[in-house]
């Protein structure tokens, strides 16, 4: 059975904008497409970069230490020099509240 992690409430993340969450253990991205939530590792699978401090544009977060861009939804790489699919979670918002499955 997975458990959920409770990350935050919707109107912690504006339209368009991602933000850091540590929650059960992980350090995750939290990103507000549009009014869907979506999240990812916080860890770029590239380098050091924190895709939190990288840019949203459409449904892509661009890191911001070398500039690859990953797609929010699937979590896989758009553009170089990330080579490896940042890990995505089955996101759940319920009475305001953002969560993800985990396990
Ligand atoms: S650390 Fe993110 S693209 Fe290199």
């Amino acid at each position: 059975m997975p458990s959920r992690v409770q990350l935050c409430k919707v109107e912690d993340v504006g339209v368009g904008e991602v933000r850091k969450i540590d929650a059960g253990g992980l350090t995750l991205a939290v990103y507000n497409l549009d009014g869907a939530f979506y999240v990812t590792d916080d860890a770029c699978t590239h380098g050091p970069g924190s895709l939190s401090e990288g840019f949203v544009d459409g449904d892509t977060i661009e890191c911001n230490f070398h500039q690859g861009v990953f797609n929010i939804r699937t979590g896989e790489c758009v553009r170089p020099p990330c080579m490896i699919p940042v890990r995505t979670y089955r996101t759940v918002v319920e009475h305001g509240l953002v969560y993800v499955e985990v396990g």
